[in-house]
């Protein structure tokens, strides 16, 4: 249960499954001041996250034209190959692993074989019941409704980063937050990299590799959804070994129609609404229009622009 100041808590949830207020308190802590925290004993077998790796590994090892089948749901969410601007990266992605259709296409574009079906299948069911669970988790938390997430769309970008000797240094992701609620991302094992900035000195802080733990990070709409509250962490991917870092990220990103917005017990005359509601698709949009990937974008929507 470490929560030093120089170090992301660690959150076993175990451990806190009959405490709720403890729980709840571990919880808000974590989200208010490092908007991310890494969770043990979660309920995902590490025999079912290995076997999710080593899957994903031998289909970014497909030939390219195969790769490029991973087509695009919305903007962004299919294949991206190695560029220019970012050599060391590429990616697949996959909207929505909430549902066993989207799970499917995504299989059957890659031609995965049916054990490679069968294991995106029980990673992606596994990893959906995490998420609702912990989105649950942190509204109840916050005196909310837990039901809130279970119809909002959920995308896995499964990322590849090919660091050598002679790329150390070099970025592998830029700097930015996640664009929706909560991610749960699954890290390399082995290959460290990940860093959170600390929003008290701004500072970098490694994510080192914790095998069998996950980490949950939020995002932009959570700090708008929690009035202010919650952090939206800024961190970026570095290059600091050689060796080849896969890592799975899932994220809840927002309703699918609905606009998101503070719900009324998160706002009182001591604490205004700070933000316009706003539709999830259209928050990417203005986050795409803007260039803004750091947050930046949120401060468009305060409800009260003059007074900033
Ligand atoms: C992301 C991300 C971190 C990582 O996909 O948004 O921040 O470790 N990934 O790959
Ligand atoms: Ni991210």
């Amino acid at each position: 249960m470490a929560s030093s100041s120089s170090s992301v808590p660690v959150i076993d949830l175990e451990e806190v499954a009959w405490e709720s207020q403890k729980r709840q308190k571990l919880i808000i802590e974590a989200c208010e001041e490092w908007g991310c925290f890494r969770i043990i004993n979660h309920g995902i077998s590490a025999a079912l996250m290995q076997e999710m790796k080593s899957v994903v590994r031998a289909l970014l090892d497909l030939p390219i034209e195969i790769k490029r089948r991973n087509s695009e749901v919305i903007a962004g969410s299919g294949y991206v190959p190695p560029s220019i601007k970012n050599p060391l990266y590429e990616g697949f992605g996959l909207y929505d692993f909430a549902s066993t259709q989207a799970v499917a296409t995504f299989c059957t574009q890659l031609h995965a074989s049916p054990h490679q079906r069968d294991t995106i299948m029980r990673y992606s069911q596994a990893v959906h019941r995490l998420t609702m669970e912990i989105g649950s988790m942190i509204s109840e938390s916050m005196g909310v409704a837990s039901n809130l997430f279970a119809e909002w769309p959920c995308q896995f970008r499964i990322n590849k980063y090919s660091f050598t000797a002679e790329t150390v240094g070099s970025p592998g992701v830029q700097i930015h937050t996640d664009s929706g609620f909560l991610t749960i991302l699954q890290d390399d094992e082995n290959v460290g990299g990940l860093e959170v900035m600390d929003k008290k000195s701004g500072e970098f802080v490694p994510i080192d590799p914790m095998p069998g733990a996950l980490l949950v990070n939020l995002g932009d709409i959570a700090t708008l959804w929690s009035n202010g509250r919650f952090y939206n962490v800024k961190h970026r991917v570095q290059c600091k070994e050689a060796g080849t870092r896969v890592s799975i990220a899932a994220f809840l990103l927002g309703p699918k129609e609905a606009a998101v917005e503070a719900p009324p017990e998160l706002v009182a005359a001591e604490h205004r609404r700070l933000y316009v509601p706003i539709t999830f698709e259209d928050y990417r949009k203005l986050r795409l229009s803007t260039g803004f990937r750091a947050g930046e974008a949120l401060s468009l929507l305060s409800s009260s622009a003059s007074s900033r």
